[in-house]
């Protein structure tokens, strides 16, 4: 089998901090969830992976490389405009050709990964495979309804009355006979080939179409709150170590990775949480659930639940930092120069929230 990664498009809802950069190259406990997604594919045992880019292909491409770093081969496909999910499928036939396939959406992680999704669906003769899960607001994703004997009848993408709170998982698996699904089907409202009218096409024209229906957790890293979920979902996960240096007057519990290179002096960490490379921790409090990135710099501060990315400064902070998510090279000091004020520069749909 074969690996298709989709990370074209544009990550409009998680604005500031995709404004110039790939959505699936932000990181969950400091690892971007695009390594995550090749990981989970390799470990499945697939090696031969194409990835869809789009307007921000040249940076994905220098993240990922040729796939040495997982043992992977790495085919990049590039698509114009980010036209549906059944479009990108259809550009990648070349790559693809008569083999089955598993389709990753790029910013999709799930609880426990796919090996064994991939088992059943190379081992039998369906046509497709759709992962399934219960969520709470299923007019966001594409739904299914499942007949009493769980067989699907229908999938409608993000319907305004939902027929059930069973979402599709980004996560597909087929044959080839999806190749002539996506090439017989019309552009939604909004202009998309919908993966889900070409899974309905599979069922319209007697091709099996099988349901599974996931019962951990998976997230959909589009939205900041869900970046936050998988990032504490992650974090909980995780074999935690220390390879950083820890100074005898801080205190940081079995649950926290510090990585080589960083240090913590004077400071409290209460896990789960992850410091990144060469990261200064200094007089300060981590609290659960942060991940903080490379080369940041956190001293006379307190943060909890939040993720910090690389490069950043947050130095004299008198208000603990929560549920938040701050960029890279960001610099949140505190000012006593007169007169007292608030102090920002901030881009374009940035978000503060202030006492
Ligand atoms: O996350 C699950 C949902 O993903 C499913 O429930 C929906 O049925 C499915 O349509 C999809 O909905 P989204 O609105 O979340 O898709 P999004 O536009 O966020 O794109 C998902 C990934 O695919 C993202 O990594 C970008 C990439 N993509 C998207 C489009 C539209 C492409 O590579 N090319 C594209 O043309």
């Amino acid at each position: 089998m074969k690996g298709l990664i989709l990370s074209g498009g544009k990550g409009t809802r998680l604005y500031p901090i995709t404004f110039n950069r790939a959505k699936q190259l932000v990181p969950v406990a400091n690892k971007p969830v695009l390594f995550r997604v090749i990981e989970a594919i390799k470990d499945a045992g697939i090696d031969d992976i194409g990835i869809v880019i789009g307007d921000t292909g040249a940076e994905i491409r220098q993240a990922v490389g040729n796939g040495s770093r997982w043992d992977v081969k790495i085919t990049y496909i590039e698509q114009d405009a980010p036209l549906g999910l059944a479009h990108a499928v259809k550009i990648s036939h070349d790559f693809i050709g008569d083999e089955r396939f598993v389709m990753f959406l790029g910013d999709n992680v799930i609880e426990g990964g796919i090996s064994d999704l991939i088992r059943q669906f190379a081992s039998s003769d369906w046509n497709s495979q759709i992962v399934l899960t219960e969520v709470d607001e299923p007019q966001h994703y594409g739904v299914a309804e499942l007949d009493n004997d769980g067989k699907i009848v229908r999938l409608i993408e993000k319907p305004r009355t939902p027929p059930s709170n069973l979402a599709l998982v980004g996560i597909y698996m087929f044959d080839k006979t999806i190749f002539d699904a996506v090439h017989a089907i019309e552009p939604s409202w909004r202009g998309e080939l919908e993966i889900t009218d070409a899974i309905q096409w599979l069922l319209e024209n007697s091709r099996t179409v099988f349901p599974f229906v996931h019962r951990g957790w998976w997230i959909d890293t589009g939205k900041t709150v869900d970046m936050l979920d998988a990032n504490n979902r992650v974090l909980a996960e995780l074999e935690h170590r220390v390879d950083g240096y820890i100074d005898r007057d801080s205190k940081i519990d079995h649950l926290v990775t510090v990585a080589r290179g960083a240090e913590v002096i004077n400071s409290v960490i209460r896990g789960p949480a992850i410091i990144g490379e060469d990261c200064r921790i200094i007089n300060s409090y981590i609290g659960p659930f942060t991940s903080i990135y490379d080369h940041t710099v956190v001293e006379d501060s307190e943060i909890e639940h939040s993720i910090i990315l690389d490069n950043s400064r947050i130095v004299g902070i008198p208000n603990r930092i929560e549920d938040s998510i701050i960029g890279r090279d960001v610099e949140i000091t505190y000012s006593p120069i007169k007169p007292k004020a608030y102090k920002m520069v901030l881009g374009d749909h940035s978000k503060v929230g202030l006492l």
